[in-house]
């Protein structure tokens, strides 16, 4: 189980099967700014503001400190390895089989549940939408149990669409994702515009209401556990490094493309943390008894929803948080228009998303770690139609009960877990094989590497406790997995290591590239 595959042997056939490399720097860029502002942002924040209050700034700051360490971790190791499958290939080829599985397995809570998480979030301003033109959906039917309802119907829906649309071959182009990004980067603009005049300095007293860690360890609440949270915010930069095959000038543009969509995102969210709490303010509600009440919880949603009966709902309580703080400062009209930049780039994010999780389970299921069943490409289509559909069906069924933060955080989890491999395997590789040429290498690796390791710990063990369980249960799941099936039908192990350069003549990857990517085409010359 500690057998790796050579790296040599996926460089081989990623050569072999060469995309059309056609992405530069601001493609990238646009396609890492398209993967990350979502559900995060636009919902996410008021559930950081019922966590840490005004100090939620924090909360992003740190969040996007750790994922700036990884994300250079991630470039070195990219650049070396630009071959799709992200961080699962990468510890197959330095860690072995069985880490590489296990990374694998974690990078379906991370790409899966939080597809399910941006469905929920998107549901929320679909049914804010509508509620600013006058149609008002049943309770029952938009929130999940936890909040009083029975079933998020909108969620459910936009998750299942998205999924047909892939499964029957619809990729985004990249000029739809350029314009998708221009879209959420007109409406965060606005809202920093239209919020940073009017912020009062007494909004950001108390600063940190719940401390750093809130009431203590396993609580999820206080910066740290916000920072933990919000974390999400930032998921989706990794996706830049599963285009590194279609990348023309990997080395330089790679990282680029990285680091730069990230520092882009960053800047905005702290300026939106800023006018959201300036404007609006941003202090937890606390229960009957002193105790700050947990986002997703009934408790919180009974209080919230008497609160907005009275009248004034307060930023931890919308569902369409950007939307909500326009609104509420006399900018309606531009609220609703937020709600409308939200409503259609969402879906988007969604696609980003479980597009990510069907290409890790189709290389997986390609190594032979999973059954070849699953990879089966559909004969019109040219998808990967079988495992998008059960991905579909299960990312729909979590959106439609689960609420979004519990689901941002299990996604997280797992998200973290990948991260802190991918550090570790860079060091493990500037270790062993110290002469591999190393188009990109991260600078300082020997700091950068471990505070990325010590960072994603952090934050994992800062996530509210069921949300930390989630991974080890999960992770459990995946041994029993590994050993009926994987161990034994490993193409590795088969002794099959160049399986797929045996279709090295036929059609390139019959996966569609990432969505907002240009199509492949293969390399002629
Ligand atoms: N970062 C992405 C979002 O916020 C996943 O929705």
């Amino acid at each position: 189980m500690w057998r790796v595959k050579p790296l040599d042997a996926i460089l081989a056939t990623a050569e072999k099967k060469a995309l059309h490399r056609s992405l530069g720097a601001v493609q990238l860029t646009l396609l890492g700014i398209g993967a990350i502002i979502g559900t995060g942002i636009f919902v996410l924040t008021a559930e950081a503001a019922q966590k840490a209050g005004p100090g939620m700034m924090i909360s992003f700051i740190i969040a996007g400190v750790v994922c700036a360490v990884a994300a250079l971790c991630y470039s070195e190791i990219a650049s070396m390895v630009p071959v799709a499958g992200s961080a699962y290939t990468y510890s197959y080829a330095v860690m072995g089989e069985f880490i590489a599985w296990m990374v694998g397995w974690a990078l379906i809570l991370e790409y899966a549940v939080a597809a399910s998480a941006v469905s929920v979030g998107w549901s929320g301003y679909f049914v804010g939408l509508l509620g600013s033109w006058g149609v008002e959906l049943p309770q029952a039917l938009v929130v999940g149990p936890y909040a009083g309802g029975i079933v998020n119907l909108p969620a459910l829906l936009i998750a299942l669409l998205v999924t047909l649309l892939l499964m029957i071959g619809t990729t985004e182009s990249a000029r739809v994702n350029a314009v998708l990004v221009a879209v959420k980067v007109t409406a965060l603009t606005v809202f920093i515009a239209l919020t940073l005049p009017v912020l009062k300095g007494e909004n950001f007293e108390p600063f940190l209401p719940n401390g750093w860690f809130g009431a203590g360890h396993g609580s999820g609440l206080g910066a740290v556990g916000a920072a933990a949270s919000i974390f999400f915010a930032y998921v989706g930069f990794d996706a830049v490094s599963t285009a590194a095959e279609e990348t023309k000038n990997p080395q330089r543009n790679v990282p680029i493309g990285l680091i730069g969509s990230l520092l882009i995102c960053t800047v905005f969210y702290l300026l939106v943390a800023a006018g959201a709490i300036g404007s609006l303010g941003a202090q937890p509600l606390v229960g009957p008894g002193g105790m700050v009440l947990e986002p997703g919880t009934p408790e919180l949603a009974a209080q919230c929803q008497a609160m907005t009966a009275a009248g004034t709902e307060p930023l931890v309580c919308s569902r369409e948080a950007l939307a909500h703080v326009l609104r509420s400062v006399g900018w309606e009209r531009i609220g609703d228009l937020i709600g409308i930049a939200a409503f259609l780039a969402l879906p988007s994010v969604i696609l980003i998303m479980l597009f990510g999780q069907t290409r890790i389970f189709f290389v997986m299921s390609r190594d032979g770690l999973l059954p070849g069943f699953l990879s089966a490409i559909h004969p019109k289509w040219k998808t990967p139609h079988i495992v998008t559909m059960i991905t579909g069906v299960v990312v729909a069924f979590f959106a439609a009960f689960l609420p979004v933060g519990r689901l941002a955080d299990i996604s997280n989890s797992g998200t973290l877990f990948a991260f802190f491999m991918v550090a570790m395997a860079v060091l493990i590789l500037r270790h062993t094989q110290p002469n591999r040429p190393r188009p990109f290498r991260t600078p300082l690796v020997w700091v950068v590497a471990p505070v990325a390791m010590i960072g994603t710990l952090l934050l994992y063990l800062s996530l509210p406790v069921q949300a930390m369980m989630v991974l080890p249960v999960w992770g459990a799941i995946g041994l029993v997995v590994y050993f009926l099936y994987g161990f034994r039908h490993s193409n590795v192990a088969r002794g099959v290591v160049e399986v797929h350069e045996l279709d090295a003549d036929a059609p390139p990857d019959p996966v569609p590239p990432m969505p907002g990517a240009p199509p492949p085409s293969r390399d002629r010359d």
